[in-house]
């Protein structure tokens, strides 16, 4: 396994603090290898041996660590300076309005502020606070000075906030945090732009992502097929989703009763291997790729011409059909991100795992097609996002809100790759 990247999470002193426990989380889930920053005032609100115990490394709030320079110690030296040098970016969870001013100024006066001065690695801030201390000009013209000078700054998000209000300045979803982590990480120099998409979803601005859905039909003869319960519903949920994030996105569907998803370049195709041609075609100038198709494993070896008429007992003769994920992994570009899915009925885990093994893909989506509520024809969906190294469960939703999941994952993955790339190279 490829060394994990360190990122630094600095947890400043509000009631959101202990959502950076999930983000730590996260984080690590995405492969990233996450060291915890806390203020004086954060440690009021949550343990700093919670977040030591979740990443295994000894958690720094103090300046004046006694057991700085210490030998044996993981961290020797000047520890901010250390700290600072050896992370590939700065992430604040929550960004308080004292913690923006104080960086915003240059206030170097505890740990996490002269690391902040001390650091050339991203910097990526996520407010929370009250709407009014949100919306108070010093703070936004503290959060004006951050982002001219680069720093990202992912929108907190409106809603009920901790004070009884309702408005701007509750923390973003830790996974768009998580995301936007990627995304930094992925283009370090890219902190302007998005700064200004921030609060959106970020990852595929300028990707080309192609997305196979629906089910496939084998002809038994000119009117009859062998088909199964794919309603699309899934593929289609992440070709709009991936296309509301910017990408081009090329559909290559298997007949389905929705509607063409608004801006994608739809390729509708009928059996597995004329969906076989069709990816392989688009394989090259795809980025990601995600194979949500129910692909039929046998076809008819030999389909009749002709309308079959009713005459007593037949046998269908079936042979396998080509394994288009296997080949898509065989064929891509190095960079190309391949990620299936898998249909399980027992053992869900355990199967979509060996399945994982099998194919040879980055990742696969793991449902379990077992029960009616969920998977096959239906509007939600669960399961599991699987990689050779993590797994993230994708609990209960409806497949709309799974494929944005799936792709915050997918980019998490993609920036990892490209990072773990570029500091190879
Ligand atoms: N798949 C494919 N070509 C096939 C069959 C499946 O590309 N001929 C892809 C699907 O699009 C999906 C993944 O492989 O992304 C797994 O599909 P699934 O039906 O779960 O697996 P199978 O390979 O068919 O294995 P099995 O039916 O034995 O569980």
């Amino acid at each position: 396994m490829a060394e994990r990247i360190k990122v630094t999470v600095g947890v400043a002193g509000g009631i959101a603090a202990y959502k950076a426990v999930e983000v730590v989380r996260q984080l690590q889930d995405a492969g990233l290898n996450p060291h915890v920053v806390m203020t004086a005032a954060a440690e009021k609100f949550i343990q700093p041996l919670t977040f030591a115990a979740i990443t295994g490394h000894k958690v720094i709030s103090s300046l004046w660590n006694e057991d700085a320079g210490a030998s044996g110690g993981e961290v020797s030296g000047i520890e901010h300076i250390n700290e600072a040098q050896t992370t590939a970016a700065l992430v604040i969870v929550p960004a308080t309005a004292d913690i923006l001013a104080r960086f915003a100024h240059g206030i170097a006066d505890d740990f996490l502020t002269t690391m902040y001065l001390a650091t050339t690695a991203p910097v990526i801030v996520a407010p929370a606070m009250n709407v009014v201390m949100w919306q108070h000009p010093a703070t936004q013209a503290n959060l004006e000075t951050l982002r001219k000078r680069g720093v990202t700054i992912v929108e907190p998000d409106s809603g009920y906030l901790a004070c009884g209000m309702v408005g701007g300045g509750r923390l973003a979803e830790e996974s768009a945090i998580v995301a936007t982590v990627a995304e930094v990480l992925a283009h370090p120099s890219a902190g302007k732009k998005l700064a200004l998409a921030a609060g959106k979803k970020l990852g595929l601005v300028g990707e080309t992502i192609l997305i196979t859905a629906g089910g496939t039909r084998e002809a038994i003869d000119p009117v009859r097929f062998i088909g199964n319960r794919s309603s699309g519903k899934m593929g289609y949920a992440l070709a709009a989703a991936a296309r509301s994030r910017g990408a081009r996105v090329i559909l290559i569907s298997a007949p389905t009763a929705l509607p063409a998803p608004e801006g994608c370049e739809l390729v509708p195709v009928t059996s597995s291997e004329e969906m076989r041609t069709a990816v392989l075609a688009k394989l090259a100038e795809s980025k990601i790729v995600i194979m949500a198709a129910a692909v039929s494993d046998y076809r008819v070896a030999q389909a009749a011409p002709q309308k079959l008429k009713r005459e007593g007992p037949r046998i269908l003769q079936l042979e396998p059909t080509a394994d288009i994920l296997k080949e898509v992994v065989k064929q891509r570009n190095p960079d190309t991100l391949v990620i299936g899915f898998a249909a399980e009925t027992e053992d869900v885990l355990a199967n979509g795992r060996a399945k994982l093994v099998r194919k040879g893909a980055d990742a696969l989506v793991i449902n379990d097609v077992s029960g009616n509520e969920t998977g096959f024809d239906s509007d939600r969906n669960a399961g599991w996002f699987v990689t050779p190294e993590t797994q993230v469960e994708l609990s209960e939703s409806t497949k709309v809100e799974m494929a944005e999941r799936i792709l915050d994952q997918a980019v998490l993955l993609r920036k990892a790759q490209s990072h773990a790339v570029a500091v190879r190279s």
